[in-house]
C-alpha cells in the first residue's frame, strides 16, 4: 500500500514539475519522451550518426537556440551560429563547468584547476595563467627560439625517413609538445620516454571520457564505487591519479630549486606568487590540477592542428607553392623565422586560420548552468542544463563563409593581401576561451615555415581527401595522417 502511495506521489511530482517547466518559455526543439529524452539522441545513439549533422538539420527547423532532453530528462541547450554564440559566450551564467560527474572528477571534486572549475577560483587561476604565460615563455621571441630548435630536429628526423610515408601527427607530436613542456615546467621529453607516452595516452583517454554527453554517474554518483575496473569512472580515476603523481613530482622538484626572483617557468611563477601570501584562490592543489589542464590542452590542440595543417598543405599543392613563394620572398631558406615575420607572411597565417576554421578541432564546446535557472534571449534555461556551443555551425556558416566546405585560405585575405579577421571560433568564445591563442598561432607558424623551408610535402599515392567531420568535443583527428616528406 505504502509503495503505491509513494509511487503515485512520485508520478504526480514528476508530472507537475514538467507541467510547470513547459509553461515557461523553453527554447524550441523536437519532442522529448518522458525520462528517455529526445528521440533524436536515441536515434543518434542507435545509428552512430554525427552530432554535427543532426544539429544542422534541427537548426534549419528550430533556429539558433535548440532545447532537448537527454536520458532521465537532463536538459541540453544547443547554441548555433556566430552572433548567438558570441552573445551567449559573454553570459557567465551560461559558461559554468561543474555539473557533469566526469567534470567534477577532473577538477578533483573540489572545483580545482581551470578547464573543469567554476566561479572565483576558476576566474583567478585563469587570469593568473594568461598574465603569467604572457610574461614568461609565451613571450613571443622566447617561444619562437624554442619552437625553431624543436622544429629543426623534427625536420632532420623526417629527412631520415627517405621518402617513406610517415604518420605525421605521431612524428611531430614530441617536437611541438616539447615547446609547451619547456614553458610550463622547463622539461623536454624523448618521444619514446615511457612517462611522456603515458601522459599522451592519458590525455587522449581524458578527452574521450569527457566527451560523453551524459553518464549514469551524473544521476547516481555512488555508482562509481561499485563500477568495474574497466568502467569510465575507474579509468578516469586512474588517469587522474597518474596526472596527480606526475604534477606533484614536478612541483616538488621546483620547490627544491626555485629562485622566486627569477621564475624559470609557469610552475615557478605560480609557487612564487603563492609565497607572497597576497593572492587568493591559489594553492598547491590548484596548481596541480591546473597544470594537468594545461598539459592536456597543450598536448592535444597544437599537435592535432599541426597534423591537419601539413596534410591539407600536401593535399593542396597550389596552396603549398604559394606559401613557399611567400616564405622565399620574406624570409628566404637560409635563416629561421623571427618575431616580425609572422605579420609579414599573411598568406601563411591565412592557411593556419583556414585550417582552424575548416577542421573545427572540437566541433562542440560544452559548458553548464550550475548556479540556478537563467534566461537567454527571453528563453528559460533550466538549472543544470548542459550548454552545447555548436562551433562547427559557426565555422561552416554559409552566410559568413560562402563556400564553407572548400579549403580556401584566401577568404582570410583582403584585397591588398592583408589578413582579415572573420568569424572563426576554434578557440571558443568569451571567458572560457583558450588561454593559449597567441602562443598556438606562433608555434604553428614557426613549425609550418621551418618544415616548408626544407621539405616538400606530398600525399602517398592513392590517399583519399580527409574528412573534417568528427565526434563531439573530441579533437577531430585526420582519418589518414600519412604523408611523404621530400627534401626541397
Ligand atoms: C591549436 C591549439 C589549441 C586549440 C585549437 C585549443 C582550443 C581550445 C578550446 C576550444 C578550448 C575550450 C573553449 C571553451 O570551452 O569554450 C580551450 C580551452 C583551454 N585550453 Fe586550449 N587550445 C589550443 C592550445 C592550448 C595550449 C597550448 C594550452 C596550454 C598551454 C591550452 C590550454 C587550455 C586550457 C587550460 C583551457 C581551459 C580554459 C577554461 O576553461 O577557462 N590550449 N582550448
Amino acid at each position: 500500500m505504502w509503495l503505491k502511495v509513494v509511487a503515485a506521489c512520485l508520478v504526480l511530482w514528476y508530472v507537475l514539475k514538467r507541467f510547470l517547466e513547459y509553461r515557461k518559455n523553453l527554447p524550441p526543439g523536437p519532442f522529448n519522451i518522458p525520462l528517455l529524452g529526445s528521440w533524436e539522441f536515441l536515434r543518434l545513439w542507435w545509428t552512430g550518426g554525427s552530432l554535427t549533422e543532426m544539429y544542422a538539420r534541427l537548426g534549419d527547423k528550430y533556429g539558433p537556440i535548440i532545447f532537448m532532453r537527454h536520458v532521465l530528462d537532463a536538459p541540453i541547450v544547443t547554441i548555433r551560429q556566430y552572433d548567438t554564440l558570441k552573445e551567449s559566450g559573454k553570459d557567465i551564467r551560461l559558461n559554468g563547468s561543474t555539473v557533469p560527474y566526469f567534470f567534477r572528477l577532473m577538477s578533483d571534486f573540489n572545483n580545482r584547476g581551470m578547464s573543469f572549475s567554476d566561479g572565483p577560483k576558476w576566474h583567478l587561476n585563469k587570469k593568473f595563467a594568461i598574465a603569467t604565460l604572457g610574461k614568461l615563455g609565451f613571450n613571443k621571441q622566447r617561444v619562437m627560439t624554442m619552437a625553431t630548435n624543436d622544429c629543426s630536429s623534427a625536420v632532420d628526423k623526417l629527412l631520415m625517413k627517405k621518402g617513406q610515408p610517415v604518420n605525421i601527427e605521431h612524428e611531430l607530436f614530441g617536437a611541438i609538445t616539447n615547446v609547451v613542456m619547456q614553458v610550463l615546467m622547463s622539461r623536454q621529453f624523448d618521444i619514446d620516454d615511457p612517462v611522456f607516452k603515458q601522459l599522451r595516452e592519458d590525455g587522449v583517454t581524458l578527452f574521450g571520457i569527457a566527451a560523453k554527453l551524459k553518464s549514469p554517474y551524473d544521476f547516481a554518483p555512488w555508482l562509481a564505487y561499485i563500477a568495474g575496473e574497466n568502467s569510465d569512472a575507474r579509468r578516469l580515476r586512474r588517469v587522474m591519479d597518474r596526472f596527480a603523481a606526475f604534477c606533484n613530482q614536478v612541483i616538488e622538484e621546483h620547490e627544491a630549486t626555485i629562485c622566486p626572483e627569477e621564475p624559470r617557468d609557469y610552475v615557478d611563477a605560480y609557487l612564487a606568487s603563492m609565497a607572497t601570501g597576497k593572492v587568493s584562490h591559489m594553492s598547491k592543489e590548484d596548481l596541480r590540477v591546473g597544470l594537468k589542464d594545461m598539459i592536456v590542452g597543450g598536448m592535444e590542440g597544437p599537435s592535432v592542428i599541426l597534423g591537419w595543417l601539413l596534410l591539407l598543405t600536401a593535399e593542396h599543392q597550389e596552396i603549398q607553392a604559394r606559401m613557399v613563394a611567400e616564405i622565399e620572398e620574406v624570409i628566404g631558406f637560409d635563416r629561421s623565422a623571427v618575431l616580425d615575420d609572422e605579420a609579414r607572411c599573411p598568406y601563411v597565417r591565412a592557411v593556419i586560420v583556414e585550417t582552424m576554421r575548416y577542421v573545427a578541432l572540437t566541433p562542440f564546446h560544452r559548458h553548464s548552468v550550475p548556479h540556478g535557472a537563467t534566461t537567454f534571449r527571453g528563453y528559460y534555461i533550466p538549472n543544470g542544463s548542459i550548454i552545447l556551443e555548436d562551433v562547427h555551425s559557426c565555422n561552416h556558416d554559409p552566410a559568413v563563409f560562402g563556400d564553407p566546405e572548400t579549403f580556401r585560405p584566401e577568404r582570410f585575405l583582403g584585397e591588398r593581401g592583408e589578413q582579415l579577421r572573420k568569424h572563426e571560433a576554434t578557440f571558443g568564445f568569451g571567458p572560457r576561451m583558450c588561454p593559449a591563442i597567441a602562443y598556438s598561432y606562433t608555434v604553428l607558424f614557426i613549425f609550418l615555415v621551418g618544415l616548408l623551408q626544407r621539405l616538400k610535402l606530398v600525399l602517398p599515392e592513392g590517399a583519399e581527401p580527409q574528412s573534417n567531420r568528427g565526434a563531439y568535443n573530441v579533437g577531430v583527428r585526420p582519418t589518414q595522417p600519412l604523408l611523404i616528406a621530400l627534401p626541397r
